[in-house]
């Protein structure tokens, strides 16, 4: 009798078509309520020889079905996943997605390029609001009222924002990332390294000038830090960034109110048949302003100017793209031109990163 039962409990096992069906199976044989185990409650009624025999053979009756069980169960589970694979199957010679013909603007390009570079030398970047107030933009910096730096800064002014800080000035556009500067000193202690790159306004267009562009500021105050270290740190960025190893700076003495001594940066050109070369060539040509951070910008800050000194500067971001990547006219970078973006853009993927080279 336990041998057609035996017989009937396999091809039950090997019919079941899925896990849940073998479940049902193994529940309807070794469950509580299961025909086995019914088979094992009644052995207490048996005589003690009859009981032995008859206990032997159930349990020999239960191993083999929990063995077909667990087997059925490996098949069931091999044939589930090979018909996962199959129907999940990917094609790998299909064209690439549309979404991946899209390109990084040469700007954001050019920013990733130059924080890879400064974040190497241990800057860190900070942030400022692209709407500033006079203070944070001008006064903080040690520009005079009414000086005419002030003006050559053709600054946007925002006529129904009067500033929130009760100076009766009007609220402005940002001129220069150089606010980020005083931001920064205001909210934390020196030492200070770090570099804000960042949208700027100024009321201006032509070839050469855009109401909207972008900068990108540094500032590093430390108790002895110096003009050697301003210089060092840009020829270092300067070689890197331009991926020219002899590239020559001139450090030519200049103004600015919130700088002394201040210097505008020329790197080395040359100029010939209309074209552009970088490099050690006896030809000169400007990209950046720095200096030793003002004492009064320091004060203005709430640091000791008797105990820090640091540096800082000033670049252009589409100056610096323009040069780098032979982009002629400044007006197109905010054209918004897809032709423009498909053969100036940069290929997503490609994250800049000193390691494995800037652009590729
Ligand atoms: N803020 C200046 C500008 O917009 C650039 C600049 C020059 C920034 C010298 C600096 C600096 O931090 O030291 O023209």
């Amino acid at each position: 009798m336990l041998d057609a039962l035996k017989d009937e409990l396999l091809s039950l096992v090997n019919a079941a078509a899925d896990l849940p069906a073998l479940d049902e199976v193994r529940v309807n044989a070794l469950g509580k309520k299961g025909r086995i185990t019914g088979f094992m409650k009644e052995l207490g009624g048996l005589s003690p020889d009859e009981r032995k025999e008859r206990g032997q053979a159930l349990n020999a009756l239960k191993d083999v079905i929990a063995q077909a069980l667990d087997a059925r169960k490996l098949d069931l589970a091999a044939a589930h996943m090979k018909a996962r694979l199959e129907a999940e199957r990917v094609d790998v010679t299909l064209p690439i997605r549309p979404e991946t013909e899209g390109r990084i603007h040469p700007i954001s390009q050019t920013m990733d390029e130059m924080i890879a570079i400064f974040a190497e030398m241990g800057f860190s970047v900070a942030e400022g609001p692209d709407i500033e107030d006079d203070f944070h933009n001008f006064t903080a910096l040690n520009f005079p009222v009414g000086h005419p730096a002030r003006d050559m800064h053709d600054t946007f002014y925002l006529p129904d924002a009067p500033s929130e800080n009760g100076d009766g000035k009007k609220m402005l556009l940002r001129t220069h990332t150089s606010p980020v500067q005083v931001r920064t000193m205001l909210n934390k202690k020196p030492p200070i390294r770090i570099i804000a790159p960042g949208r700027t306004y100024r009321s201006d267009y032509d070839m050469t000038h855009t109401p909207m562009f972008h900068q990108i500021e540094g500032l590093v105050i430390d108790e002895a830090t110096n003009m050697g270290h301003l210089k060092g740190c840009l020829v270092e960025f300067c070689r890197a960034f331009f991926d020219v190893d002899d590239l020559p700076l001139r450090f030519r003495p200049s103004f600015f109110p919130f700088t002394e001594p201040s210097a505008e940066v020329d790197i080395g050109c040359l100029r010939k048949g209309g074209e552009l070369k970088l490099g050690n060539y006896g030809d000169w040509l400007e990209i950046l302003g720095c200096g030793m951070v003002h004492p009064n910008v320091l004060e203005a800050c709430g640091i000791d100017s008797t105990k820090y000194q640091g540096f800082a500067f000033g670049m252009g971001v589409e100056r610096v793209a323009m040069l780098k990547y032979g982009i002629p006219d400044l007006r197109t970078f905010f054209e918004a031109d897809l032709r423009w973006l498909k053969h100036y853009g940069f290929v997503p993927l490609d994250i800049p990163n000193i390691a494995h080279g800037l652009t590729r």
